[in-house]
């Protein structure tokens, strides 16, 4: 069974192909990052137009390294939402309309679905796990039972924790997305320099919060006693362990109230590596193993699209060609 998988939810036109036999077989993303830094955020317009010139390209890049003729396809899928629904239209619409002229299944895939099921690629069973999702538009804890059956435990009541790492970035003047180069600047500064609210840390349930955050770096900003790149990395060391501190904590008490032995984390923020240095630290104290999806499946991509459409193929579940986006599509 060989699946092409399409992903335009947001800034990156994506496609892969997978095989039930032999794994990932190619996965390209054309990320739109470059044009959109010009207006220090995704312009949805913008990226639609680019999903329309982009995706070709990108799916005969996907099936050249592949080495398959698109009739070599089994079935085509896309993702449905979340997501911008200028972007989502472009990828569901170009999905449906191959899968008609192939005759083959058609599969409409939730994205937050894609991010939590990629560290667990790419194994066909899924161990029941505590998932963390921490991507630019969502930060949620869920029971992941097996496929298809997840319990939400909490999510975050504003920002998503990639939003705020985007926010925060705008307004130390910082290139978009502002994740990576806080997390590359934060390297060499202090953590503690800068005593950021860890918001909702004790609240006892597993809500996130990251606006607070990004409005105590906001009136921070004018207050700094100078403007050099010492206190520049102090700001971005000291709001990062903010995030990553309410992140790890959370995980480590749903893991705890759950009973589950292992902790699976997603997401574009997943790729932070003090992130990831401190969830393995608490994972590994607390004797629980971590499965994180490598850097390349964790910022948005067709493959975990792929995978998820895999195992709806393993069920035999298809999606009628009916179906529609969502922007707001919700995992549970
Ligand atoms: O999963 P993703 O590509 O898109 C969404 O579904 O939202 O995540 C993108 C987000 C952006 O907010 C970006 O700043 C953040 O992931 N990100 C990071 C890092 N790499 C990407 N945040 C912190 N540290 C990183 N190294
Ligand atoms: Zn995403």
């Amino acid at each position: 069974m060989i699946v092409l998988a399409l992903e335009t939810s947001c800034d990156e036109t994506a496609a892969a192909i997978l095989c039930d036999e032999r794994g990932l077989l190619a996965s390209e993303v054309a990320s739109q990052i470059a044009i959109h830094q010009a207006y220090g955020g995704v312009v949805p317009e913008v990226a639609s137009r680019q999903h329309l010139t982009q995706l070709r390209p990108v799916v005969q890049a996907a099936l050249s390294h592949a080495g398959l003729r698109m009739e070599e396809i089994d079935a085509v899928a896309a993702t449905a939402g979340p997501g911008l629904a200028t972007s989502l239209m472009i990828g569901l619409s170009a999905a449906k309309g191959l899968a008609l002229g192939l005759k083959k299944p058609f599969l409409a895939i939730n994205h937050i679905e894609g991010h939590l099921l990629s560290p667990f690629f790419p194994s066909p069973c899924l161990i029941p796990a505590t998932g963390l999702v921490v991507s630019g538009g969502h930060t949620l804890l869920v029971d992941v039972e097996g496929f298809g059956s997840y319990r939400l435990l909490g999510q975050t009541r504003d920002d998503a924790a990639g939003e705020a790492f985007d926010k925060v970035g705008k307004l130390l003047g910082l290139p978009y997305p502002g994740g990576p180069v806080i997390d590359k600047l934060a390297r060499t500064g202090n953590p503690q320099r800068f005593d950021f609210p860890r918001s909702m840390l004790d609240t006892g349930d597993f809500a996130f919060s990251f606006s607070g955050l990004k409005t105590a770096v906001r009136y921070l900003i004018p207050k700094l006693p100078d403007r050099s790149d010492t206190t520049l990395a102090d700001v971005c060391a000291s709001f990062q362990e903010a995030v990553v501190d309410v992140l790890v904590a959370k995980t480590l008490a749903a893991v705890r109230a759950t009973g589950r032995k292992t902790v699976a984390m997603s997401g574009g923020v997943s790729c932070n590596s003090r992130l990831r240095a401190k969830m393995s630290q608490a994972c590994e104290a607390a004797g629980i193993p971590l499965l994180v999806a490598d850097a390349a499946l964790c910022t948005d991509n067709a493959a975990m699209i792929g995978f998820v459409a895999l195992h709806h193929l393993r069920q035999n579940t298809y999606s009628p060609l009916t179906s529609d986006i969502d922007p707001n599509l919700r995992l549970v």
